[in-house]
């Protein structure tokens, strides 16, 4: 299965089907058919030690729904999407769009597959505008300089940056910041930082666990503790509630929202803005 190829706008992708991928491994925990046998085989290995991340997946994506649908209904009506995942509808325009028709959204991300998928990411309300960007977060200048980020972005206003459930990627601590301030510094005052983060704070064994099967794929991960996920949000005005367990992040007043403890959500969520 090496090498197998998938397509998009004709340009060849090599998909690496032979090892598991994040993208695709919360593909499956998300209950999606996005995921392959190495996805599942890995994925397998991580509900055998922390059985609640379809849970906790869930509870990530239920964030980003309302932390997006809050920031739209500030007047926000750009967004930058690092580390988008493989399209699981309602996706972020989606969900902006509902309250912004004419939102416009830069997805990134630097997975093959999400590219090769990213043709259900471009299907905007006429009125508003998507773009889908292969970049990798470790270079946010390619981001920052692409003609994609101008073609959809004007970064002399507010623009939301999301970076949902992406930072534990970036295990070295020293890399995850300057990546996140040089982002930081290219938006506009009145911008917001959008934040979802795993964190061993709430069951730490079978978070040390679950970091392990990642790492044994390939795929190394960090857990952050409260302060650490708060730091990444320094010189920004923290919104209400401030940095909590994901399902804690403003819950649906209806109380709609499933039952789950901090450790079923084990990842921490915030939302600041730029002074
Ligand atoms: C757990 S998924 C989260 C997807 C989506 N943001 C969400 O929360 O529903 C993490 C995503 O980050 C992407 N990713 C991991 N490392 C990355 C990097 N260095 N640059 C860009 N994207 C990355 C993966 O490919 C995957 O799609």
């Amino acid at each position: 299965m090496a090498g197998s190829r998938g397509s998009h706008d004709g340009v060849e992708v090599d998909l690496q089907l032979h090892r598991a991928h994040s993208a695709r491994m919360y593909d499956y925990y998300l209950g999606g058919t996005t995921n392959f046998a190495a996805d599942r085989e890995a994925a397998g290995q991580a509900l055998a030690v922390f059985p609640w991340a379809p849970v906790a997946a869930r509870a990530n994506r239920a964030f980003m729904h309302r932390s997006i649908r809050f920031l739209a209904g500030t007047g926000i009506d750009q967004f930058l999407d690092i580390g988008t995942g493989i399209p699981t509808s309602p996706n972020l325009h989606e969900i902006a769009q509902q309250v912004n028709p004419q939102a416009r959204v830069l997805y990134t991300d630097n997975d093959p597959i999400v590219f090769a998928h990213a043709q259900a990411l471009l299907r905007s309300n006429p009125a508003g505008r998507t773009v889908y960007l292969q970049a990798d977060v470790h270079k946010p200048e390619a981001i920052l300089e692409s003609a994609e980020l101008r073609e959809a972005l004007d970064l002399a206003r507010p623009v939301a940056l999301s970076l949902v459930a992406l930072l534990h990627f970036i295990p070295d601590e020293r890399q995850a910041h300057a990546v996140v301030d040089r982002l930081k510094s290219a938006l506009a005052p009145g911008s917001a930082l959008v934040i979802s983060h795993g964190t061993a704070d709430f069951a730490p064994a079978a978070a040390e666990r679950v970091s392990q099967v990642y790492a044994a794929a390939g795929t190394p991960v960090r857990m952050r503790g409260r302060e650490e996920v708060r730091s990444f949000l320094d010189g920004w005005e923290i919104r209400d509630p401030g940095v909590v367990a994901t399902h804690r992040w403003r819950p649906d007043p209806d109380g709609s929202g499933p039952e789950i403890t901090e450790a079923e959500a084990s990842a921490y969520a915030a939302v600041a803005v730029k002074p």
